[in-house]
């Protein structure tokens, strides 16, 4: 597993809002903060037709995307209703105000 990677600051992200982490050779990773002040990140990424979560409507736990609408479980990345789907989760917490992403190997950055 990886060490946990500082992405900035809680109080950087409105509630209900999402901000992108960019890396290059990598997938992007939209963290989003809710109205309840929780954090959560998923690759940017639906898993409809790719649409940029971080551009979608958070409401509750979810997100919609912009696209087609699909509602997203920002806990599990999963397509709610009757849409199926599964976009990838990373591990995140805030500590002292600052957000951290555990992000996995797999969606690392290429060296
Ligand atoms: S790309 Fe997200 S709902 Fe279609």
């Amino acid at each position: 597993m990886n060490d946990w990677l500082d992405v900035g600051s809680l109080s950087d992200i409105p509630q209900r809002g999402a901000r992108t982490v960019t890396r290059p050779g990598a997938p992007d990773i939209a963290v989003f903060r809710t109205a309840d002040d929780r954090i959560f990140a998923l690759v940017d990424r639906c898993p409809h037709k790719a649409g940029p979560l971080s551009q979608g409507i958070v409401h509750g736990h979810s997100v919609s995307c912009p696209l087609h609408n699909w509602n997203i479980a920002l806990a599990s990345g999963e397509a709610q209703g009757v849409d199926k789907g599964c976009t990838p989760t990373i591990a995140v917490k805030v500590e002292s105000g600052r957000i951290l992403l555990a992000i996995p190997a797999e969606l690392a950055a290429a060296a």
